[in-house]
């Protein structure tokens, strides 16, 4: 298959789908939010995680401020609102009431919580690390809440709807679906060994059933068939 040589600053697009977030922020009666792509686990423990923003944003300064952020992780029903927050910025604007979206308290941080969210990461800041032209938010995780449709330890992408938004870039978005159980065996070497003919053959009639399902009667099917 043809390989082609890319710009080096598509390696951020190769890398982004990940769960996009909406960084929610308050300082001082103001309550702001904006989308970031660029989110990464730190560490174990302490729990930390890190957003990298451009230091122009609005929500830079806010987290600054306030030494603290929290992370709204969207499934598809806010595919709009993302894409809104991500448009204008909140030092002009309260694009919170402009979206019409409802808040509720976080646990641990003033900053608002987004409702119709999937997930929800409260945190501290850290430490502030500036990489190339922009700059690492490293935050310690200090509450962590989720719906229990989309997510039991891991996300379980059982459903379209419970399933978190991805950024592609400019204006697209995507959505991981079908959970994959990774199974494999090694030989005395400790080489992996290939797939059987009867794995094979068993994995490709799931996916042709979960796809043939999804089409027939749309995520409900899916379930249907995770289920039995
Ligand atoms: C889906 C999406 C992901 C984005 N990810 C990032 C990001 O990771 N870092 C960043 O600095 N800006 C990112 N942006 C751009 C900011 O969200 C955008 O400039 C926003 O208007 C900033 O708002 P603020 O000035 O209120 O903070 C993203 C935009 C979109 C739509």
């Amino acid at each position: 298959m043809p390989r082609r040589l890319y710009d080096p600053a598509d390696a951020r697009r190769l890398l982004n789908p990940g769960p996009v977030s909406i960084v929610t922020t308050s300082w001082r009666g103001e309550a702001n939010a904006a989308p970031a792509a660029w989110t990464a686990p730190l560490s174990m423990g302490p729990p930390m995680v890190g957003v990298v923003l451009h230091p122009g944003r609005h929500t830079a300064d806010m987290i600054r401020f306030s030494e603290e952020f929290a992370l709204n992780i969207p499934g598809p029903e806010l595919l709009r609102e993302t894409a809104f927050f991500g448009s204008r910025t909140g030092a002009d604007e309260n694009k919170i009431e402009g979206s019409r979206l409802e808040t509720f308290a976080a646990l641990r941080v003033d900053a608002p919580l987004l409702d119709g969210c999937l997930a929800w990461i409260e945190c501290g800041l850290r430490d502030v690390i500036p990489t190339g032209d922009h700059v690492l938010f490293a935050g310690e995780v200090v509450s962590v809440q989720a719906l229990e449709e989309a997510y039991a330890e891991r996300w379980l992408l059982e459903e379209r709807v419970f399933s978190p938004l991805t950024f592609l870039g400019g204006s697209w978005y995507a959505q991981a679906l079908d959970a994959r159980e990774a199974a494999f065996a090694v030989d005395a070497q400790g080489g992996l060994l290939g797939e059987s003919a009867a794995e094979r053959e068993e994995r490709e009639e799931g996916e042709a059933r979960a796809a043939d399902l999804r089409e027939r009667e749309g995520d409900e099917g899916l379930a249907e068939l995770s289920e039995g």
